[in-house]
């Protein structure tokens, strides 16, 4: 059974954690989680998949040599100091694969998965979480 981690934001640090089993918990349900960071209640992302904005977000797959390859955005999305993606992470099966990014690197990852029948995510410093399903 596939699991559905969720992610949270820190309003301070604006650093972000993974809950990899939310189902694990026994909360009623993801949205009773509560997670902080030296003190802040951190907030939960909730995964984006429509683009509003010019800068575009939902992270693409496609098949390249030997895996895949996810680049955020039909346009490639900025990736200056005050704006630009964090991390790119791909979930397929059982595992998942986080590939972090810095200012100035292109917006996209290589993941060796064998085919593109996967759940890519994306984490925005400005714009928060976007998924491509
Ligand atoms: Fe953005």
């Amino acid at each position: 059974m596939e699991k559905n981690p969720v992610f949270f934001k820190c309003p301070g640090c604006s650093g972000t954690v993974m809950i990899m089993d939310p189902g694990m918990c026994k909360a009623p349900s993801a949205d009773a989680l509560s997670v902080s960071c030296s003190g802040n209640e951190m907030t939960m992302l909730s995964e984006q998949t429509a683009d509003f904005a010019k800068e575009k977000h939902v992270p693409m797959v496609e098949k390249v040599e030997g895996g895949i390859k996810v680049t955020v955005g039909s346009t490639p999305h900025p990736m200056a100091e005050e704006h630009y993606i964090m991390w790119i992470g791909v979930q397929a099966g059982d595992d998942f694969m986080v590939h972090y990014l810095k200012p100035g690197d292109a917006p996209e990852a290589f993941f060796p998965c064998p085919d593109t029948d996967v759940k890519a995510f994306e984490c925005c410093n400005v714009h928060n979480l976007w998924v491509n399903r």
